[in-house]
């Protein structure tokens, strides 16, 4: 196990070890937690949500008060989070009706809310109409009509950004890439035109800004350079062709964080300076006004917040080969290593400190040989009943988690001050049962 030091750095703010050697989040001894709520356990630090909250504010609102800070729920959101980005004045990028159904169950303000997605249903569109979401970001000429009908249909007159796809390799993972030319997403920089014209001739569309999410886990800030260039480049182009005013402009979200203490990120800071000295300039040279700037950071806000802790069952020893330590959870609750080949640490929460390492595998308890969370870690030699704690599980580990092997999906707390709070309960055999029908 790598040294306490520079484990701090991928673990949440508050953590700290315990006179018995016991990892302390949140002023909440983890090992205590992994008894009282049961493992797998998510453990969600608020001081540090809360912090990254106002680190984005900040970095980026000091440099651009015309800035909003949107989380990008798919990250991960349930009820409780959702409340504290309220409280933390954010806005929200939505992907799916069901995120809407939690922002609103908080009573979130919908104005602040931004609908993304390649193909959103008219059922969608007509209930984020409806509940008076902020804007929809369309993505291609089909929902663009479909938008219109439906906004003409409610009598509304629906602000809209335009996703652009600048063709932009931000030199991630190939499935985290989302502003290249070949993708899903958003109208090619050569049908933006189009599109733009029709979204301006559109009875019940209100064209105000654009849009680019160049990918996931983006290492090089030089890519947010090029792709706000790309953009202002495109507006001054519509300015001249088409009178389009570029009030508002998204850089999308995709900021790095470490997840290994060997990796490297820049900071929010580094991010906030590359973009906004490069919107700035560029709207100077373009004699553009500076559009208002929305940020869409999910990772960077609830990433390093997450931990997940497990439990040692049992353990294999293939002499000379491998020692495998075995954990109750794995790919159900965390599919991240076996889909993009993230890397993860551990930490032997019961006895963080201990000496005489270990070299071993932690494999999950899913039927499947891919299911191994952390190939080659030390550990100080895991037993059975130990607890491991996984940095960096905030992001995207719950939101992709699946009932696979008809497991239940874990509880998550929420830490704060010295005080647990169940903010999910964990699954049970009941729910499990609960949506399938018999036929009698
Ligand atoms: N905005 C848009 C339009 C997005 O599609 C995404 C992420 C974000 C913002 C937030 O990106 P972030 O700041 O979290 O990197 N499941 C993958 C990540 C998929 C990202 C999807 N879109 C993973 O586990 O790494």
């Amino acid at each position: 196990m790598a040294s306490w030091h520079r484990l701090s750095a991928i673990l949440p703010d508050t953590a700290v070890v315990s006179k018995d050697n016991h990892l302390v989040i949140g002023g909440c001894d983890v090992v205590d937690l992994a008894h009282e709520f049961g493992t797998p356990l998510y453990v969600f630090d608020e001081a540090t949500l809360r912090h990254s909250c106002a680190l984005f504010r900040e970095e980026f609102g000091s440099r651009h008060p015309k800035t909003l800070v949107l989380y990008a729920a798919k990250a991960f959101l349930n009820r409780a989070l959702a409340q504290i980005f309220k409280e933390e004045g954010l806005g929200l990028d939505v992907v799916s009706a069901g995120e809407l159904a939690i922002a609103k169950s908080v009573d979130f303000p919908l104005s602040e809310v931004y609908f993304h997605g390649n193909n959103k249903s008219k059922e969608e569109l007509e209930l984020a109409l409806g509940w008076g979401v902020g804007r929809i970001v369309v993505d291609n000429l089909y929902e663009l009509s479909l938008l219109n009908e439906v906004a003409k249909k409610m009598g509304i007159a629906q602000e809209v950004l335009l996703r652009l796809a600048p063709g932009i390799d931000p030199h991630t993972h190939r499935y985290l890439a989302t502003g290249v030319v070949d993708t899903k997403f958003g109208f090619p920089l050569s049908q933006g035109e189009e599109a733009l014209r029709q979204a301006i001739e559109a009875s019940h569309l209100n064209p105000v800004g654009l849009h680019i999410h160049l990918g996931s886990l983006i290492h090089n800030v030089e890519a947010y350079q090029e792709g706000v260039e790309a953009v202002l480049r495109f507006a001054a182009e519509m300015r001249d062709k088409l009178s389009f005013e570029l009030a508002e402009f998204s850089p999308g979200g995709g900021f790095a964080i470490p997840y290994a203490i060997d990796d490297k990120a820049p900071s929010i800071a580094d991010y906030a300076v590359a973009i906004i000295s490069t919107l700035l300039g560029i709207a100077k040279e373009l004699s553009l006004f500076p559009p208002k700037l929305i940020v869409e950071p999910g990772r960077a806000i609830v990433g390093r917040a997450g931990v997940a802790l497990y439990t040692v069952g049992a353990m294999k020893e293939i002499p000379a080969v491998r020692r495998y330590v075995f954990i109750d959870g794995g790919m159900g609750d965390n599919i991240r290593p076996a889909l993009y080949g993230s890397r993860y640490e551990a930490i032997l929460a019961n006895r963080v400190q201990d000496k005489g390492l270990q070299r071993v595998t932690v494999a999950g308890k899913f039927c499947e040989s891919g299911d191994i969370l952390i190939r080659d870690i030390n550990l100080p030699q895991p037993m059975p009943g130990d607890v491991i704690a996984i940095p960096v599980c905030g992001a995207y580990c719950l939101p992709l988690a699946s009932n696979y092997n008809a497991s239940l999906k874990p509880a998550i707390v929420l830490v704060r001050k010295a005080k647990a709070h169940l903010i999910r309960r964990r699954e049970t055999y009941e729910d499990l049962l609960a949506g399938d029908v018999l036929i009698s």
